[in-house]
């Protein structure tokens, strides 16, 4: 393993935002390594640790521990978030009582200076909770460096090496998050920057060493993820073969858009034309999880016929997936709803081992970073996510092609006025999801009675949470315009004003 020296490493008590604080750490310029709390203290020679927060109470049976003699023995800085705080807070001598209310939401913190962690921190700011027990008596050695409006301690520090706060400095809600995070790494020494080539080739070895000689198969779906596991694994020289299903939940013209980018940069795939089989499949099904499981397994079968006995399959996952089907074993989080790649066959197949994730621990602006430093072109990195299950899940209740037909006109009328008005780039993500409810309209003096279309366009730093994009009335008025005069069947244009949460980015 690469990078045992001078990067920081954090450790997972369990807590759902373990990942986002090895991305926050990458941010800030440093290279970053999660490990298992069973690992420790296998962790190389870091510069500095970082303690992540966890489901567990410190008072339960089973709350995990970690040797405190060893992980004095590596003098470094470490930081306690949550759990970890109230860990170092018992380890040092005092104690954690459990309380009956969860602390969950915003809170103030208020340093005692603006030194150390909270150096250039204004005298008071929004940090983010989430525990249920809270640090009763302090050790001798424990200096309270802040508290929050109440007068609670929040922040405590143990000498000159040992940290703790109670809240998240990596999530967004903490205002001063980062600068906190910063500041803790300011107290480290000589740390490992980071870099994406690093990064890159830490994968690529990764790739090989768990691949051998055995064939990968590896889906494509012409998205920025699936592209650059592609390139990735056939950067790294393995056995491949790159199969396109073709499950006719496309967008318009996009199967030969496909062809057409994997050819411009040199890594041959096969299609498999399936669209009668899925479109079969789903005729007459309307319940979301129904779709996405028939879909996602249908999937596979596909696959596995496409490829015969192959030894391994290569999912280009990314980690808000990960942790919003909430299926693997280490997530807390609970099932907002199945994402196509993590269905329960899936699952089997990573029991058996033969599921290679690379991508799993990144986010999307990450992969595009990699995307870039593996020489894919702009145009194909730049595009906007698109949802394993297609179109099918902007189509809610069932699934015909006269409905599929409409929305990918609508589609790429609105995709098309993004790119002419410069605002493609600006957006995370944008499209068309049909309204299955008829209305009344007027059409060339005829009375209509027809289906809505509503456009979505959001911003999104990782897709955990969205908000809707103030497009120009101009660009809304002409694609409304040009749907309502081009695309039969649709009598009625929206725009869809909903953040995420509590809505989702797609329909369904
Ligand atoms: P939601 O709708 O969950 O979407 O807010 C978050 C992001 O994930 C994409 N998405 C999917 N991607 N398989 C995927 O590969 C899926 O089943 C799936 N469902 C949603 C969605 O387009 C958005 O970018």
């Amino acid at each position: 393993m690469q990078h045992e020296d001078n990067h920081v490493a954090v450790l997972d008590f369990g807590s759902q935002y373990t990942q986002l604080i090895v991305r926050r750490v990458r941010e800030l310029g440093y290279f970053a390594r999660l490990y298992a709390i069973e690992d420790f203290p296998e962790i190389g020679n870091p510069g500095a640790i970082i303690l992540s927060g966890g489901p567990k109470s410190t008072a339960d049976s089973d709350a995990p521990d970690l040797d405190f003699e060893a992980l004095k023995k590596f003098g470094v800085p470490v930081l306690g978030l949550c759990y970890g705080m109230q860990l170092l807070n018992i380890k040092f001598g005092g104690s954690v009582h459990p309380s009956d209310k969860r602390e969950y939401g915003p809170a103030k913190l208020c340093p005692a200076a603006p030194e150390g962690l909270f150096e250039g921190l204004a005298h008071e700011s929004q940090v983010w909770m989430s525990h249920s027990d809270t640090v009763r008596d302090l050790g001798e050695e424990c200096e309270v460096i802040a508290r929050n409006q109440h007068g609670t301690p929040v922040a405590l520090r143990w000498g000159d090496k040992f940290f703790g706060i109670q809240f998240h400095p990596e999530v967004t809600h903490t205002h001063e998050g980062t600068r906190i995070l910063h500041n803790f790494l300011l107290q480290a020494k000589n740390l490992e920057p980071f870099r994406i080539d690093d990064l890159k080739r830490e994968i690529i070895d990764g790739i090989r060493e768990k691949v051998g000689n055995r064939q990968v198969v590896c889906g494509v779906s012409g998205g920025v993820d699936s592209t650059v596991l592609a390139v990735l694994l056939h950067e790294a020289g393995v056995n491949i073969r790159a199969i396109f299903v073709d499950h006719g939940l496309m967008r318009k013209d996009e199967g030969e858009e496909v062809r057409s980018n994997f050819h411009r940069m040199g890594v041959p795939i096969e299609t498999v034309e399936a669209s009668e089989l899925f479109l079969g499949k789903l005729a007459g099904v309307s319940e979301p999880e129904k779709k996405r499981d028939i879909i996602g397994n249908l999937f596979i079968d596909v696959f596995w016929e496409a490829v015969g006995d192959a030894e391994l399959l290569a999912q280009g996952t990314l980690y808000p997936d990960v942790i919003e089907s909430a299926s693997n074993a280490k997530s807390k989080a609970s099932k907002i709803k199945t994402h196509h790649n993590r269905v329960d066959r899936i699952i089997e197949l990573q029991a058996e081992g033969k599921v290679l994730e690379p991508l799993a621990e990144f986010f999307k602006d990450e992969v595009r970073a990699l995307g870039a430093s593996l020489g894919i072109p702009n145009d194909i990195l730049q595009r906007h996510p698109f949802p394993g299950p297609g179109l099918a899940v902007r189509c809610p209740g069932d699934i015909t092609e006269e409905k599929l037909g409409i929305i990918r006109e609508c589609d790429a009328i609105f995709i098309d006025h993004l790119k002419a008005f410069g605002w493609y780039d600006k957006v995370w993500q944008a499209y068309a999801a049909l309204v299955p409810v008829k209305t009344v309209g007027v059409k060339g003096d005829e009375r209509s009675y027809e289906w809505a279309i509503s456009l979505r366009a959001v911003i999104s730093e990782d897709a955990m949470t969205a908000d809707w994009v103030e497009l120009p009335y101009q660009l809304l008025r002409q694609t409304s315009n040009d749907i309502l005069n081009g695309v039969a069947g649709i009598n009625r244009v929206l725009y869809d004003v909903s953040t995420k949460p509590p809505a989702s980015i797609e329909w369904e």
